[in-house]
């Protein structure tokens, strides 16, 4: 059987994480005093410097800030419960986003520098959209698609169809070809600077405005079995840094502490497979193979070295794949569900839970350049 790397993962958020040296000098000086300061600086620069915390200057709410402490503390930072408030007010003030009237010029440039925006004559099915190097191109999209495309929950989550709610009833219909280019001569930019840039064009041309909200909706709660997970510790549980740097599939290179690769085979079966990573990317990356929030109930902390193989589900895309592509023939093996109850002793179940939703509140037709 044949393995092919699944580059387009990384669209999916799910394997954006690769070593880097940790313990660069922390660029937290624009931060001002206080017991916010004290906190990040003892328990934020483990793993990455404090610039993966301030380019988001403006981006998040307090409560997405304190979201992003919440995830932290999974992924291993130490914060008490106190703290996780202390630091979500400290971030807020000092970070946070403000209305656009009061919002300052940030040091990072979050626009293209050109932009076009055309309607696209109706009735064609292909459709793409991403980013390559400084350029976003989308060809044939509806709004809805751009917004889950540059619209992400706190640490770069997309957010599922299901979870996209509201808008004039356009925004699924009609459908759009987008070409923007970062400025010219820039160092590449990041997926995150391109997702930030992407959300700036829409709130600019489409004037698009969304806002956060829980609502009870049906999830699948992952869980343990009865008789316990069979995860794997990872022998080194060091902390795993962040980078930027998109992990490309070498079978030849060992792979990297903290990514998680999902692989096809010609025979059309994916096999997931992580080195060292923590819950909430394995939640991340199973997200991309159902059609529902996934909700850790499993309690399992620690880093993991983990491996499953199923068949893909016959009709849904592979995430993060920008390309309708044919489906191909049933292979056989276990299904997803199945498959992790086998080989990894955990279990999707079906449940309402509140989860997060993005609310269109506002959208109108681009002015066409
Ligand atoms: C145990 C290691 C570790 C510690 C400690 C840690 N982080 Fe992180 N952080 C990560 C990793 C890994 C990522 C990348 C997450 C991803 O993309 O799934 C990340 C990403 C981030 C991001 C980027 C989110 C985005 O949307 O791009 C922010 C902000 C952040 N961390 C803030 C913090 C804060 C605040 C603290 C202290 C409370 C902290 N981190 C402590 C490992 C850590």
């Amino acid at each position: 059987m044949r393995w092919l790397g699944g580059v387009g993962a990384a669209l999916a958020g799910a394997a954006l994480i690769a070593s880097s040296p940790i313990g660069a000098v922390a660029p937290g000086d624009e931060l001002p005093d206080g017991e916010g300061r004290k906190i990040l600086m003892a328990s934020c620069t483990s793993c990455h410097d404090l610039s993966e915390v301030t380019k988001l200057r403006g981006f998040y709410t307090r409560a997405q800030w304190r979201d992003v402490v919440v995830t932290m503390k999974e992924y291993g930072a130490e914060v008490d419960e106190k703290q996780v408030d202390v630091l979500a007010d400290y971030l807020a003030q000092n970070l946070g986003k403000k209305p656009a009237s009061v919002q300052t010029q940030t040091s990072e440039k979050l626009s293209f520098e050109v932009a076009s925006i055309k309607a696209h004559p109706a009735g064609e099915v292909a459709y793409s959209i991403g980013p390559s190097g400084n350029r976003f191109t989308a060809t044939n999209v509806p709004l809805r698609l751009l917004v889950q495309f540059a619209v992400r929950s706190v640490i770069n989550r997309m957010y599922l169809d299901t979870q996209i709610i509201g808008g004039p009833q356009w925004i699924n219909v009609d459908r759009f070809d987008v070409q923007a280019k970062a400025e010219a001569g820039a160092r590449t930019v990041s997926v995150d600077q391109m997702f930030r840039m992407t959300q700036a064009l829409l709130e600019d041309r489409f004037q698009l405005k969304t806002h956060r909200e829980t609502r009870d909706a049906p999830v699948y709660a992952l869980v343990q079995v009865k008789t316990g997970s069979k995860m794997t510790l990872s022998p080194d549980q060091t902390p795993i840094a962040r980078s930027n740097e998109r992990v490309i599939f070498d079978p030849k290179a060992p792979q990297r502490r903290g990514s998680l690769i999902p692989l096809r085979s010609s025979e059309g079966s994916i096999r997931l497979s992580g080195v060292a990573v923590p819950m909430p990317i394995v939640v991340n990356t199973l997200q991309g193979y159902v059609d529902r929030p996934v909700i850790d109930f499993t309690d399992l902390k620690g880093l993991f070295d983990f491996r499953v193989e199923f068949v893909r589900p016959a009709l849904i895309a592979e995430p993060g794949s920008s390309q309708q592509t044919a489906p191909l023939p049933d292979p056989a093996g276990p299904q997803l569900f199945t498959a992790i109850q086998e080989q990894l002793g955990l279990k999707l179940e079906p449940r309402t839970a509140p989860v997060e939703v993005l609310v269109v509140d506002h959208a109108e037709h681009p002015t066409e350049d």
